[in-house]
Formats: structure tokens, sequence, C-alpha cells
């Protein structure tokens, strides 16, 4: 039986349907309240109780600490599939046959390359320059290298969308690489056919001229895992960036690229590197993590890879990160001094009942960038890592938003509280 919510307006009573999604999570629709109550709108800062859209593609229960792409839980995927086939997975709505997995991977194979003109943009940017705007800027200029796939005209964009899709999820990683080895006076690798998509990354980051990389297994296996357990995350800041942007008809690099600049932010995507700082500074004043902690209780400090709007007892993703953060660790015959400080800190503030009544858990960033150190990964790529991994899920999302006929801009309201009408003053009449 379907239900409605009513809601009481001075003396008007409105009623609204229920929505009810496919794990029976509830949603009161008042896509017809302004209309219905004479302009009244919801208020909702921080989105925290509101449904922006209507998705297929990511659940999350973050009371029980569930993440499912697609309907596959992420302790499955993470320990059966890889990255490409979790992307294949998240883009398409289905674990892919042989042959789509086949087809899949060859698309991602010929899309590595960049254009060679486009190489030369690198060549622009100061030694210094944040690879997170690189990668950005770079992702963004894609379309216009192919700017038959970026028409900003939805059907015709939906029509290229397998080569568009293979571009960006190609790319991305090719970008990134690109951008280190500028960054660091390294001649450019070109990618290796022959590789497949984590290996060739990491040949295209570590290879050096007569001296190949070549990732052992638990690295590719390690790499996999960071970037399958980011591929997507329902509507978090970024993936609502991406959906924003489509909404007004853009293309798919330009929603990704959009994305990108919404992830760099230390509360969302950048936490990874913020964690490894924070991490840092404790080993150098010789805390054993109780003086942090009681910085973070008292305001003065935010404990970094903690907390999360969405999980309010476990995050999924850091218990399976934190067990390959420590597989690695150990198949690598290294030690972390940052991972000591780490597992004391998650101890002491899972302990602690300023973190236990706030449901505060260490989230997916709080580990991975001790495994991304392991691997060799510079500290100011972890963000970018980050972005390859969420890929997908802007592309899945991207999608929704250009398929569905029924769309609209996307176009908040707010309640302005600025001063009320006021006559213009000459500038010298002002005092
Ligand atoms: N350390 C100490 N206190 C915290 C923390 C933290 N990491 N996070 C939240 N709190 C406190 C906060 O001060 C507030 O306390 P009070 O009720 O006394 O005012 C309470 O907990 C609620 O916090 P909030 O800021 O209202 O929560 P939010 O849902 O708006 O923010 C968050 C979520 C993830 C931005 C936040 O927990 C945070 O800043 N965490 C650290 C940054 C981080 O690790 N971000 C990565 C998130 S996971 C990757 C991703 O998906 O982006």
């Amino acid at each position: 039986m379907s239900e409605n919510a009513s809601i009481k307006l001075n003396d008007r009573n409105l009623e609204f349907p229920v929505i009810v999604g496919s794990e029976g999570e509830k949603a009161i629709d008042l896509r017809t309240l302004r209309s219905d109550s004479g302009g009244c709108i919801t208020f909702d800062e921080g989105y925290g109780n509101t449904g922006s859209c209507v998705s297929n593609v990511t659940f999350i229960d973050g009371d029980a600490g569930i993440l499912r792409y697609r309907g596959y839980p992420i302790e499955q995927l993470a320990q059966h599939s890889s990255f490409v086939e979790t992307a294949y997975l998240v883009i398409h709505g289905e674990l892919p046959t042989v042959e789509q997995y086949a087809a899949f991977s060859a698309r991602l194979r010929e899309q590595a390359g960049i254009h060679e003109r486009m190489l030369h943009l690198f060549e622009g940017y100061p030694r210094d320059a944040h690879p997170m705007a690189i990668l950005s800027a770079m992702v963004n200029s894609l379309a216009c290298y192919d700017p038959h796939l970026a028409t900003n005209d939805h059907n015709r964009d939906l029509e290229n969308f397998e080569e568009a899709s293979a571009i960006a999820l190609s790319k991305v990683r090719t970008i990134a690489a690109v951008a280190y080895r500028m960054s660091r006076g390294l001649p450019v690798n070109y990618s290796n056919k022959d590789l497949k998509y984590c290996e060739n990354f990491l040949h295209m980051m570590f290879s050096d001229p007569f001296s190949p990389y070549t990732a052992s297994p638990e690295v590719a296996r390690a790499m996999n895992l960071i970037l399958l357990l980011h591929a997507d995350h329902e509507q978090n800041c970024s993936t609502s960036t991406v959906r924003m942007v489509a909404s007004s008809g853009a293309n798919l690099f330009a929603s990704t690229s959009a994305g990108i600049s919404a992830l760099w932010g230390p509360l969302h995507g950048g936490a990874n590197v913020a964690v490894i700082g924070m991490l840092r500074s404790i080993h150098e004043q010789g805390d054993d993590g109780s003086r942090f902690i009681e910085a973070a209780k008292s305001g003065k400090a935010r404990l970094m890879g903690f907390g999360h709007r969405v999980y309010k007892n476990f995050d999924p993703r850091a218990k399976i990160i934190a067990q390959g953060c420590e597989e690695l660790l150990d198949s690598l015959g290294l030690t972390d001094p940052l991972l000591d400080i780490a597992r004391r800190l998650a101890e002491a503030a899972l302990d602690d009942p300023y973190f236990l009544e706030r449901k505060l858990y260490p989230n997916v960033d709080f580990y991975s960038g001790i495994m991304m150190r392991a691997i060799g990964i510079p500290l100011n790529m972890f963000t970018v890592m980050f972005a390859i991994g969420r890929m997908p899920g802007w592309i899945a999302n991207w999608h929704e938003v250009a398929a569905d006929q029924n769309s609209r801009i996307y176009r908040p309201r707010q309640i302005y509280q600025g001063p009320v009408k006021r006559e213009y003053v000459s500038i010298k009449e002002r005092t």
C-alpha cells in the first residue's frame, strides 16, 4: 500500500506521496511543495535529509555499514573482482561476460595514450603545480581533442557513450602519470598495451629508461583494491557535482572534471593527504596519539580520516582497506610507523565517549594513504588516486542524468537573509 505524508502549514493540510527505494528506504516526495503551499520551500543546508535524485548505481546503509555497487556487496567485490571488472559493473549495471570484459578491456587499452599536442599542455605548468589542478584541467580538455564525443547534446553524447567513457576511464590514469613524471622532470612513459589497467598505470608512473618497472602481484592487487573501493559512493560531494553539471546538458568530460575539483577538498578526497599530514605531525612530536585526540575533542583539531556523513557504525571500506594495508606491508616486508600511530589512534578513539557519542569511526581515507605510501605513490598524488578510482561512479551518474528524458536542470532555491531593498547612494555621498 502506498504511503502518504502530510505537512500542516498554518491551518492547511498538504499531502505528499512517499517514495520507497528497492531496499525499503523512504523519501517524502516534495516536488509539488512550493506550488501547493504558495511559495514555501524546504531548507536542508548540507543536504543531510535531501534525496536529490533516484539512482540505480550504489546502495549505502550507513547505520548498518553496508555498501553495494549495483547490488553486489563491497566485501565480495573486494575479494573477487578487479578494478576494471568493477568499473564495468558500476557503469553498465551488470558484471561483464567473458566477451564483454574482453571488449571493455580492449577499449581501455586503445584509449590509454594521449594526443601528442595535449602532452605539450603539461609543459606550461610550473614544476610544483598541484596534480589535482592539472587532472581537472586535462580531463576537461579531453573534450577539445574529441569534440564529436562532447557536443553538450545528451542524446548525441549518449550515442558515443562507450567511446567517451573509455576515454575518460583510461586517460585519467595516463594524465595522472604524465603529471607526476613532468613534475619530477622525468621522461614521460607511453602506455604498454600488454599490461593490465593497474600494472600499466604503475609502469607509466615508475618505469625509467633502461629500468622498466614491473608491479609485483601484491602491489597490483593493492592498487586494484584501492581503486575498486573508491569506485562509487552514491551522492557524495563530487558525484553530486558531476550530476549538477551534467544536468545543464554538459558533456561527460566537463562534468567529471568538475567532480575532480569537488573531490580536491580536505573534507572529501583530500582527506587522504590530510591524514598522512596528521599522522606525520603526531609522529614528529613524539605523541602516541593521545594529545591529538584531546585536541580533536576540544575542537582545536579534526581527526582526519574519521567520521562520515552517512556511515554511523563503521565504514565497510575502512575495514577492508585496513586489512589490505596490513597484508601489503607484510608481503613487502615493510613497516610504517604511521600505521602504528593510526592503529593506536583508532583504538583510542573507538574507546572514547566523544567519538562514540558522535558515531565517528575511521573512514576509507584513514588507511588508504599508508597503503599508497607503501606502493611509492607520492603524497600529492593521493587524491589523484581517489579520482582515478571514482571515475566509474562519476561516469555512471553522468549517464543516469543524460539518459533521463525527464531530467531537469538542478537548481536549488535559497532563503535570502541579506539587506532588504535600499536606494543606490553615489560614491561621494557614502560615509
Ligand atoms: N574529528 C573530530 N570531531 C569530528 C570529526 C572528526 N573527524 N568529524 C566530525 N566531528 C564532530 C563535529 O565537530 C561535530 O561535533 P559537535 O556535534 O560537538 O559539534 C560532530 O562530530 C558532527 O560533525 P559534522 O561536521 O556535523 O559532520 P558532517 O556529517 O557534516 O561531516 C565529515 C562529515 C566527513 C566531513 C567529517 O566527519 C570530517 O570532517 N571528517 C574528517 C575529514 C574526512 O576524513 N573526510 C573524508 C570522508 S570519507 C571519504 C569521502 O567520501 O570523501
